[in-house]
């Protein structure tokens, strides 16, 4: 049975990019990405949902508050009719109407080791608050912003010489990984998501590495 996926994206869409990717590789499988929604007329994500024949929508948000956005949006994807909505780089606070309407049906991919630095920067803030380690998290949705059961998370290293765009690019690499994954697990009915955690069924591969920062040899 196919899962439709739609996806919110404010920005440039390398996350779509990497669940089309995914997609067309039968690694998002059974999920399906049929809409697109963006907050930004000029968003290259929408752009990237035309060029790949995706359905793709802008939903302005001119003139309308939080609360008026959020309905707009729910009208939008009610056609759509999905069963997962994912944020994707979408840069809007959901108002608790629209999450009530998806329990446990949105996921969103955020640039850092949850729950360390939820909001906006996570990268400037991560290498400020020097760091060694970084990463990606995605979760599901709840109320608080960049709260929410995680489901899959990825550790990069920071090295001595990054800047916000080196430490951001590597974090990016890593988001384009554990978002597909995360689509296509719940796609297969495999996260069981609980009031603060998920628990992910079936066979695990876990990798028993210890990522240590900067390696330490004597
Ligand atoms: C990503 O870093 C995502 O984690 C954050 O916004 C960025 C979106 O990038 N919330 P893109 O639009 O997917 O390229």
């Amino acid at each position: 049975m196919m899962v439709s996926v739609a996806v919110l994206a404010s920005g440039r869409g390398t996350n779509l990019e990497a669940l089309l990717d995914a997609q067309e590789d039968g690694d998002l499988d059974p999920a399906r990405i049929e809409g697109v929604f963006s907050d930004n007329e000029d968003a290259r994500a929408l752009a990237i949902a035309h060029e790949r024949g995706v359905e793709a929508q802008f939903v302005d948000p001119d003139g309308l508050d939080r609360a008026a956005y959020a309905e707009a949006l729910l009208e939008a994807l009610d056609a759509n009719d999905p069963d997962v909505v994912v944020l994707a780089g979408f840069m809007r606070i959901l108002t608790p109407s629209f999450i009530q309407a998806y329990p446990d049906r949105i996921l969103n991919i955020h640039p850092s080791l949850l729950p360390q630095f939820r909001g906006l920067d996570a990268q400037r803030r991560a290498l400020e608050a020097g760091v060694r380690i970084a990463g990606a998290t995605t979760h599901i949705v709840r109320e608080d912003v960049d709260a929410g059961p995680i489901v899959l998370q990825a550790a990069v290293p920071v090295h001595p010489e990054d800047d916000v765009e080196r430490l951001s690019d590597r974090i990016l690499a890593a988001e384009h990984r554990i978002l597909p994954a995360s689509v296509r697990l719940f796609a297969e009915g495999r996260l069981s998501v609980g009031q603060d955690t998920v628990s992910i069924k079936g066979d695990l591969k876990i990798t028993d590495t210890t990522l240590i920062v900067p390696e330490v040899t004597s």
